[in-house]
């Protein structure tokens, strides 16, 4: 059997860059040590680094709690008010923000500051629209929906910003920005999109297109991975769905030819190097 793993299964390049800044402040043996918001949606991480002291604050208040130590920002970044509140407590901050989260709090902050409302498409929930939202220093409208958009009604005399969740649909995107249009608003519109999501799903189903089985490995409530898995299955029949090694099932893969791998964004390099490894022998 060959195996053909995608280049881009797994942690964007943010993430893995926020998981290692806290692995290597834990080794280093910084205490107490904690990330505001766990640092990724995979409990095998968040339980590994709490073996190693890592703790997750899951709330304003629970931050407002500590006494000394060092916090983490994770790649979703975080509001100025939290670090503001890290500085008057005396805390550490070690800022993981992923840069191109840094890059639309810098646009929003600066922007706003000269007077721009802020549009911001995405989801209002999302940690890291709520990120966003805190360094807007004007009125920020947060819209998802073409509903939204056809119901703004921001002041059609002061200009606008218009900026996007790093994850957002990029098609989508585009269909909010054109009902904006015809509101015929005095705005610029920077499209801050990230391409990580939408580079592993281009690879994703350009591998399942050439193997004769396809694995895709990731948590049970990723939608990210649900999607890899439609995707996946578009192109290759033989598409198999996993959470860990433990699921894999040699015996439906045995007579198959080329296998290919690939992995939601929050499945951490060991898992999918199990897999590969377990497949090969
Ligand atoms: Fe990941 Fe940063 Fe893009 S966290 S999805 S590389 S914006």
């Amino acid at each position: 059997m060959q195996v053909k793993v995608a280049k881009s299964a797994g942690f964007c390049f943010g993430v893995q860059r926020a998981v290692d800044t806290v692995y290597e402040q834990a080794e280093k043996g910084v205490r107490p040590i904690y990330t505001y918001g766990p640092i990724i949606h995979n409990e095998v991480v968040v339980e590994d680094l709490k073996e190693k002291g890592v703790e997750v604050l899951n709330s304003l208040e629970e931050l407002k709690k500590v006494e000394k130590g060092t916090i983490i920002i994770r790649s979703h970044g975080v509001g100025r008010e939290i670090y503001e509140l890290i500085r008057e407590k005396g805390l550490d901050c070690v800022d993981a923000t992923c840069p191109f989260v840094k890059k639309i709090h810098k646009i929003v902050d600066k922007e706003s500051a000269a007077g721009k409302e802020i549009i911001i498409i995405g989801n209002d929930k999302h940690p890291e629209v709520e990120g966003i939202k805190g360094w807007c220093r004007t009125k920020a409208y947060v819209i998802e929906s073409a509903e939204q958009a056809e119901e703004l009604c921001a002041s059609e005399t002061v200009p606008l910003c218009i900026v996007s969740q790093t994850t957002f649909n990029y098609k989508k995107f585009k269909d909010l920005v054109e009902i904006l249009d015809k509101k015929r608003y005095d705005k610029i519109v920077v499209n801050t999109i990230c391409n990580a999501t939408e580079e592993r799903q281009t690879e994703a189903r350009q591998i399942a297109g050439e193997v004769d089985a396809m694995i895709v490995i990731g948590g049970s409530h990723s939608s990210n991975t649900q999607k890899l898995f439609e995707i996946c299955r578009n192109e290759c029949e033989n598409t198999y769905y996993i959470q860990t090694v433990c699921d894999l099932d040699l015996e439906v893969l045995r007579s198959t030819g080329l296998v290919g791998i690939t992995a939601g964004a929050s499945t951490p390099k060991k898992i999918i190097e199990e897999v590969q490894t377990r497949c090969l022998n």
